[in-house]
């Protein structure tokens, strides 16, 4: 049965590179949400990424707390750019609904004291948990979702995102003791209409 996806949440990875960006993309083209990269490193930036793939207007986006140059863990680029990551400064959208996106993993260090998944405790905000499809995947996710349940962080599930692999669905399901909500595969097109119709296959009937 369908989950009905809530109307504020925060996607997270468990490692770079593992399709947060992609999958926020895909939610982006069928919610009717806005889009928060509370923390961006790197340019031009995942927000100029979704908006471009989506082609939504403006009004879908937010300016990004931190917007550091360096593609660099956020603590490390702020750190050259001689900024201090400050947890008091998050200020989510005031929109009804939106989709925050975290940077890196759960575990990446923000300032000498804080970590991603400190500021996904103090913003209160469900997570959506997206994980690579193939191996290596259940370790990481596995890990993951234990160190949000040990900061009370409510899960609302695990997306797998790449080529399918049934037996590390089933595995991250049994052994994390959490819904597998979709399993999206590789996209021909990342544009609207190819996002469109992933929103439709793998989230449909979740708005
Ligand atoms: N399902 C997919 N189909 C096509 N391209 C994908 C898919 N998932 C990820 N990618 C591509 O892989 C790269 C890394 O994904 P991305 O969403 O940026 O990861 P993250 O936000 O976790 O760092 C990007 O170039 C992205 O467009
Ligand atoms: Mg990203």
């Amino acid at each position: 049965m369908p989950v009905a996806l809530p109307p504020r949440f925060f996607v997270a990875g468990t490692d770079t590179g593992v399709g947060k960006t992609l999958v926020c993309a895909v939610l982006m083209s069928g919610l009717s949400a806005v889009y928060w990269k509370p923390v961006q490193s790197g340019e031009p930036g995942d927000t100029e990424w979704v908006r471009q793939a989506t082609g939504l207007p403006e009004s879908h986006f937010v300016r990004e707390t931190y917007r550091l140059r360096h593609a660099l863990s956020p603590h490390a680029a702020a750190a050259l750019e001689g900024v201090e990551i400050d947890l008091g400064a998050f200020r989510p959208p005031e929109a009804a609904r939106f989709i925050a996106e975290g940077a890196g993993g759960l575990m990446v260090p923000l300032n000498d004291r804080h970590l991603m998944i400190d500021l996904m405790a103090q913003l209160g905000l469900p997570v959506l948990l997206v994980a690579r499809s193939g191996l290596g995947t259940i370790n990481h996710t596995l890990l993951s979702l234990d160190a949000l349940r040990h900061r009370r962080v409510e899960v609302l599930g695990v997306v797998v995102n790449g080529p399918r692999n049934p037996a590390n669905e089933e595995a991250i399901a049994r052994f994390g003791k959490v819904r597998v909500l979709a399993a999206v595969e590789p996209l021909e097109h990342c544009d609207p209409a190819g996002l469109r119709t992933a929103f439709d296959r793998y989230f449909g009937g979740r708005r």
